[in-house]
């Protein structure tokens, strides 16, 4: 990683790198958010399939619904702008548990967690840097794998970021869900997202909605799109082909090596150790 990249282009706020996108003056107000009962919050480790998530929920309801940019990205105006939004408010974000503006735990909005196997989303990872010129150069996947391990990305430590939800999996309010089950029965998944929003969504309509969130599907309707980087959940790019990469479950296979796998295995079973998920 190239140090004046890193310089210019993350900083460190609570021990956590964010990108210089996210203003320390926002992230330093983030605690004194005002939530409303009806927000629902979309929360994800970065490249854990966050935009798959929010083009499947976006689409299951019939009342007007508005999808934000992450509440830590941006300057101080990001909040101001969310608090003018008449609509019901889906809001992503990728902040850790701890970091969350207390409004939204005390009124116990409702919280999607989806999260994956960390190898792939490591290797996803990967390539938004290497593709991304908003954030720092990684010029290889070793190096990467690092830094990723270490925590050292944007975000910070993967294992941190999971084990901080992963403590709160009993509240009724927050749901958490695997990419890798989204894979294997999509409908299956949406069909649970429907009754923990309270939303009516027939057999017949999910069944629609789950063609229409394919892999393909949405890769295709988002290169019609001119999207405008600040109003996407991906606040970090408009280029939106670096966020229909794959979609494939297990791709890490083709980057670990043996010894990569075994180093990442330890660490993981020596992090989840106390994780009942
Ligand atoms: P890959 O880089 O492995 O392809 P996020 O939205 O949190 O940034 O996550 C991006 C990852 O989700 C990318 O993974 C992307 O391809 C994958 N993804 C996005 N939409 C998807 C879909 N409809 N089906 C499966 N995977 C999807």
């Amino acid at each position: 990683m190239s140090n004046s990249g890193e310089a210019e282009l993350l900083h460190t706020f609570k021990g956590i790198p964010f990108t210089t996108r996210s203003s320390l003056e926002l992230l330093k107000s983030l605690d004194t958010f005002d939530a409303r009962e009806d927000d629902v919050l979309l929360v994800s480790y970065p490249k854990s399939g966050t935009h798959w998530l929010a083009g499947v929920i976006t689409k299951l309801y019939n009342t007007q619904v508005t999808i934000t940019s992450p509440i830590e990205f941006g300057d101080i105006s990001q909040l101001e702008e969310l608090n003018k939004l008449s609509s019901q408010r889906i809001i992503p974000t990728h902040l850790d548990y701890n970091m969350l503006p207390p409004n939204f735990k005390n009124k116990k909005c409702k919280m999607i967690y989806i999260s994956r196997n960390p190898k792939d989303t490591a290797v996803s990872m990967f390539h938004y840097y290497r593709d991304n010129p908003n954030l720092p150069t990684v010029d290889t996947w070793t190096a990467f794998f690092d830094l990723f391990l270490k925590g050292n990305v944007v975000c910070g430590s993967w294992f941190d970021h999971f084990l901080s939800w992963a403590e709160h999996e009993d509240e009724k309010n927050i749901l958490f869900l695997f990419y890798e089950d989204m894979k294997k029965d999509l409908p299956k998944v949406v069909k649970e997202i429907t009754l923990f929003l309270s939303l009516n969504v027939s057999d017949n309509d999910i069944q629609d909605i789950c063609e229409k969130s394919s892999f393909s599907e949405m890769k295709n309707d988002t290169e019609k799109e001119n999207s405008d980087p600040t109003h996407t959940v991906c606040a970090l790019t408009s280029n939106r082909k670096l966020i229909f990469r794959k979609g494939a479950v297990g791709d890490w296979k083709n980057y670990f090596t043996p010894k990569q796998n075994i180093r990442f295995q330890e660490i993981f079973n020596e992090k989840m150790k106390l994780s009942k998920m």
